[in-house]
Formats: C-alpha cells, sequence, structure tokens
C-alpha cells in the first residue's frame, strides 16, 4: 500500500500533465516497485542448479528439420492468422544518433524500419495476403516513428502501440527522481523493458482487435534484427505443434555471452539468465557444448494464451526483474525492467526452435553495420542474404573498431566505401583510420594508428594477413 501511495503522489506533485502516469501506469509500476522491495535483499533469482537440465529434443527442436508448408493454400491460410510486432521502444544512442533506433539508415539510404515494412510488403504480394505490421513505440520514440510511417501509407497495414513509462528512481533513497522538480523532463523517465510488451498489448486494446479480426499468434521481434522476417516453417510449426510459446534459438559461439539459453527447470521449460546463474556454476553456464543455444529475442507467441494469462490478473505475468544502474544527471538512478522471454514459465505449451544463424542479425554496434554495408550481405525484398560467394566454413568475420568509430557518423566519413570482406576472418582497427575506395581485406588484419597519428588505406588496396601501424599515407 505505501508503495501505490508514493505512485500517487507523483501524479498529485506533478505540476506538469506529462510527468503524470495513466491509471494502469500507475498499477503496471507499484506491483514492479513492490515486487522488488520484497525480493531484493534475497536470492531469488538464483535457480538451484541441480534442477536445471539442457533441453531435450522435443523442447528444442532443429529447424532444419521442419516441413514447409504443403501447399500456397496452406501458406496463405496460415499467414492469414499470424500478425507482426515489431519492438521499437529503443533509441540509437549507443550508435551516437538522436531518434529512434530503427529510423537509422542501415544499407543504401534504407533505414531498419524502411527494410522491415518492404519484407512485409513483400510477402504480402507474394502470397495475396495482408499480414499486419505493428510497431511497439516508447514515450522515447513514439512522436519521431509517427512522422517517418507516415511514407508507408498504401505500402503495409501498420498499426502502433505505446508502452508504458515508468519514473527512475534515486539508487539509495528509491525517491522519483521527477518529485525532485517541478518542470517534466524526460530524463526522469524510462520504458521498463520489452517484457512490458504483453501489457501494453492488453492495454492498448491491440491483443483484442487482433483476436476479433481472426489473428492466432504475434510474431515479436527486435527492431534492429534485420534476419528476424516471418518463416513459414516455423510458422507451420508454431500452427502444426499447439504449442502457445515459441522461441527462437541460434547456437552459441564464444562470443555470445549475452541472451539466456534454454532449459528444462524441474522438467518445466525456462531461459536462463546470467543473473540466475551462482558463481559456482558460472563456468557450467557458459559451456557452449552443454547449453548450446541463446535467446534472439524472437518469440511466436498465441494470442488467446496471452489473452487468457492477463485475465487471470495481478501476478499471472510477473516476469523476472531485471535492475538496471544508470546515471542520470549525474547521480545514481534504479530503473527496473523485465524481459518478453521471461514469460516462457507463463505459458502452457513452450517450446524452442533451434534456428540458423541467419535469423540473427542485430545491428547493436558500427561494427555490425560495417557487415551490413559490405558485399558479405545483399538486401532484396527486404531480405538480407549473405553472399553465396563467402567460404562457408569462415563464418561472419569478426570486427573490433576503435571508438573513433563508435558513432554512425563518424564511421561513415571513414570509408569512402565499404571495403571487400568476402575473405575477411578478423579485423582489428585502432585509432584515426580512414579506408580509400574498394580496399579488400583478407585473412587477419589489424590496423593501429598511434594517438596524435592518422592511418590511410588508399583507394583499391588489398591487405592480407598482415599489422599495419604508424603513420602511413600511401
Ligand atoms: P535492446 O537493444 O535494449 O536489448 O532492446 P538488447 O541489448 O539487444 O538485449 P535483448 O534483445 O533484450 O536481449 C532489444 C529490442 O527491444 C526494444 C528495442 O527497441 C530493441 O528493438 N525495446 C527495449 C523496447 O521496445 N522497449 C524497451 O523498453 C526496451
Amino acid at each position: 500500500r505505501a508503495v501505490m501511495e508514493e505512485v500517487r503522489q507523483i501524479n498529485e506533485l506533478a505540476k506538469d500533465e506529462r510527468a503524470r502516469m495513466s491509471e494502469s501506469e500507475q498499477r503496471g509500476f507499484a506491483r514492479l516497485l513492490s515486487r522488488y522491495l520484497d525480493t531484493r535483499s534475497t536470492s531469488q533469482a538464483v535457480l538451484e542448479w541441480d534442477k536445471i537440465e539442457p533441453p531435450s529434443p522435443e523442447l528444442l527442436r532443429p529447424y532444419t528439420e521442419l516441413p514447409e508448408p504443403a501447399n500456397e493454400a496452406e501458406v496463405r491460410s496460415l499467414l492469414s492468422r499470424v500478425a507482426v510486432l515489431k519492438l521499437n521502444g529503443g533509441l540509437g544512442t549507443s550508435m551516437g544518433c538522436s531518434g529512434p533506433k530503427s529510423v537509422i539508415e542501415v544499407r543504401a539510404g534504407q533505414t531498419f524500419l524502411d527494410i522491415i515494412v518492404k519484407q512485409i510488403e513483400s510477402l504480402n504480394k507474394r502470397h495475396n495476403v495482408d499480414v499486419p505490421l505493428l510497431l511497439m513505440n516508447s514515450f522515447n520514440t513514439d512522436a519521431d516513428t509517427q512522422k517517418v510511417i507516415r511514407r508507408y501509407e498504401g505500402m503495409v497495414r501498420l498499426y502502433t502501440f505505446q508502452q508504458s513509462r515508468y519514473p527512475r528512481l534515486v539508487k539509495d533513497t528509491l525517491r522519483p527522481l521527477c518529485l525532485g522538480s517541478d518542470v517534466y523532463d524526460k530524463e526522469d523517465w524510462y520504458p521498463p523493458g520489452h517484457g512490458n510488451m504483453y501489457d501494453a498489448l492488453a492495454e492498448s486494446g491491440v491483443l483484442n482487435s487482433l483476436i476479433s479480426q481472426g489473428k492466432e499468434w504475434i510474431f515479436v521481434s527486435n527492431s534492429d534484427n534485420l534476419g528476424a522476417c516471418v518463416d513459414l516453417r516455423i510458422l507451420k510449426a508454431v500452427a502444426d505443434s499447439g504449442a502457445d510459446f515459441t522461441v527462437e534459438m541460434a547456437t552459441r559461439t564464444r562470443s555470445d555471452r549475452k541472451g539466456g539459453t534454454l532449459i528444462s527447470y524441474n522438467g518445466q521449460p525456462r531461459l536462463l539468465e546470467v543473473a540466475q546463474v551462482d558463481k559456482e556454476h558460472m563456468a557450467d553456464f557458459q559451456n557452449i557444448s552443454k547449453f548450446r543455444v541463446f535467446n534472439t529475442n524472437s518469440l511466436w507467441i498465441g494470442l488467446k494464451a496471452i489473452q487468457r494469462n492477463m485475465e487471470h490478473g495481478a501476478g499471472s505475468m510477473d516476469l523476472d526483474i531485471i535492475p538496471n544502474v544508470k546515471t542520470v544527471k549525474g547521480e545514481a538512478a534504479l530503473q527496473l525492467e523485465t524481459a518478453m522471454g521471461a514469460a516462457i514459465a507463463h505459458f502452457r505449451r513452450a517450446v524452442g526452435i533451434s534456428v540458423p544463424r541467419s535469423r540473427f542479425l542485430p545491428v547493436k554496434t558500427t561494427s555490425d553495420l560495417l557487415l551490413l554495408q559490405s558485399n558479405l550481405y545483399s538486401v532484396s525484398s527486404g531480405t538480407v542474404v549473405m553472399n553465396p560467394e563467402r567460404p562457408p566454413e569462415l563464418g561472419t568475420p569478426v570486427i573490433r573498431l576503435g571508438p573513433e568509430f563508435k558513432k554512425v557518423s563518424e564511421f561513415l566519413s571513414r570509408f569512402d566505401s565499404m571495403p571487400d570482406v568476402l575473405e575477411l576472418e578478423s579485423l582489428t582497427v585502432s585509432g584515426s583510420v580512414h579506408f580509400g575506395k574498394r580496399a579488400k581485406l583478407s585473412g587477419t588484419v589489424i590496423i593501429v594508428a598511434q594517438p596524435g597519428a592518422s592511418i590511410d588505406i588508399p583507394a583499391g588496396a588489398q591487405l592480407e594477413n598482415c599489422v599495419v601501424t604508424g603513420n602511413l599515407h600511401v
């Protein structure tokens, strides 16, 4: 009750209309905060290692064994029952961009959203269907997104809804930051993670509306994962299996440390996150031959199952809390978040599918951008395809770019054109380096410009298994 009073106080004391929460935001936030207060002193999040088992073959099905739909009639029937949702609450700040991340230009003048819209438009044209596209915006991304989506009119049936906005808390006192000032400041608020999607779908009315249009499943994925397009074999598997929660898992490599792994816990499917593992078992958790897959955050969920869960009221969709501390206006601020994959524990029939790596193409850094803009990939009808000339045994090149490349604008100014990376295994660049047109990089290439110096890789240069250092102007 004390928590709810605190929450109500925010609204009562707010001088600015914008610093008020809706009724459902107040309820949602109060519940999250009281759960946090109840559990923060215990180590409830940590799971008992003895009860954890790697997934059985029934729990984790390989994509390669999934059958294609039998004919075009089946394809159309499947597609008529699905809606696509992209998580669009995040900003492009980590790549030095202002505004929603999804409006960053990723390839040939096309943004993430342009590519996503193209994907759905061509799927609809190819099969003569009308799969709708939904965007879950946050208060940070909604206004800018509304402006850009006008250009998609007539291309796809596009709907948006907004997730909740919760107050950040001063870490030590747990007092909302906004209570300290009379003016509304966006920095005092945050979108509480994609786990908020279930509440947002229900409260916006979108959930009921989709069900009444005859939709049975929603395919949800990160808007920055360009590999997450509608796949007919997965869709058929979702329909045939009757699963109400299907999560796409990809094979872990040594560099995939993030992302939960699929386990069976006490016989129940769960996604095991780093935070749920005690120190003693960390090495075991990181053993990629024991826990082979990680969560790509692409989910296929039964809409009626979400509805059933939501109707069971408070607690029926409680997700593990991820406390996140950030420095806001020079102060340590706490924000309580949840992740949508954690809901696996609340669905009756949950399964994983181990999908090819091509379904997980996230763009988190400019290193990812380098590959996406290079000849390693081509994009046609919104689908990103790896160049068939890339020797398969090489996998994806490992790219490490220094801080001079962190912002998209700086990154772009350092390449006259993207190098040929078809035979590249790894590239490390540090310091002020500039690439001329049509450079070709093969094998392992390391380029290090000392502080105060700069290196220009000349147009047409061919670098193979070499280290370039110092101050090179050729
Ligand atoms: P992030 O980019 O923040 O997460 O969001 P991550 O580091 O990849 O880790 P995972 O995928 O959560 O494991 C992933 C997607 O979720 C959206 C972002 O816009 C992005 O598409 N998102 C995140 C929201 O829509 N709302 C949020 O509150 C947080």
